[in-house]
């Protein structure tokens, strides 16, 4: 069983095309598909869920999905907050807070205190994320440490592979073990790019909406069979 299962929710735009839906219809739908998800992972006993909800790229939506998709990550995090109760989910946002709107952030950190003391499963919502932003401003954290230093007139401080990570969003969370793409594409789309260095990717064509939990089923099974060797000879 993985620790940690990562996922791009992808096709929620043609699952709404597919259904004479807008858009919208279909981000709702997916809403669906990623609560049974998080039920079926705390089941399973999966430790950690890291979930790609918006992207740095995704600003260049048109304004009313954007603006759809801030709503509803604010109105989930509120009329999810049973969900996180009963199945004592820890939900955690992981992105650039100054690029997110008050009126939704307010919701998001509302959701994060009340939830601080569950245990059963964190929930990562990558949100304003991307990839590249994540090793940026780690790298910018670094920076600021080196200048403190030397403005004591110290060395900068030297780091090595794990004192890097500790300045990314996911600080202190194993890397994900299994990467889920849904949707049919094959790429990582400034995901979580540094720490999906030895994820197992698992591709499937089913569009989110459609992803349940016999499809979340599937995924694990694939990921049991994989042999991880870490670029070792076993
Ligand atoms: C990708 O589908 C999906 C998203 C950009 C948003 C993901 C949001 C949800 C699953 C709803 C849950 C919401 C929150 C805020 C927790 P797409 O629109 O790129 O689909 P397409 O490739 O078919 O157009």
């Amino acid at each position: 069983m993985p620790r940690h299962v990562a996922i791009i929710m992808d096709g929620n735009g043609r699952w709404a095309s597919k259904h004479g839906e807008n858009r919208s219809e279909g981000h709702l739908a997916g809403k669906e598909s990623l609560r049974e998800c998080c039920e079926y992972a705390v089941e399973k006993g999966i430790e950690y869920l890291s979930i790609f909800a918006f992207s740095t790229e995704n600003w260049n939506r048109p304004a009313d999905e954007v603006a759809q998709l801030m709503s509803l990550m604010a109105s989930s995090v509120i009329g999810e907050m049973g969900t996180f109760r009963k199945n004592s989910i820890r939900f955690r946002m992981l992105g650039d807070r100054s690029a997110v709107p008050a009126d939704v952030l307010g919701p998001i950190e509302e959701a994060e205190r009340e939830t601080a003391s569950n245990t059963r499963l964190d929930l990562f919502v990558l949100f304003c994320y991307g990839g590249k932003w994540d090793i940026v401003n780690a790298a910018g954290k670094y920076g600021r440490q080196c200048y403190e230093a030397a403005l004591r007139g110290e060395p900068c401080p030297s780091i090595d592979v794990d004192g890097f990570s500790r300045f990314l969003e996911t600080a202190g969370v194993p890397d994900p073990d299994l990467l889920i793409r849904t949707g049919g594409e094959k790429r990582i789309s400034n995901f979580l790019l540094w720490q999906c260095a030895y994820a197992e990717f698992y591709f499937t064509d089913i569009l989110w909406p459609d992803f349940r939990k016999i499809q979340f089923q599937s995924a694990l099974d694939s990921f049991a069979k994989r042999d991880r060797r870490y670029g070792q000879i076993k």
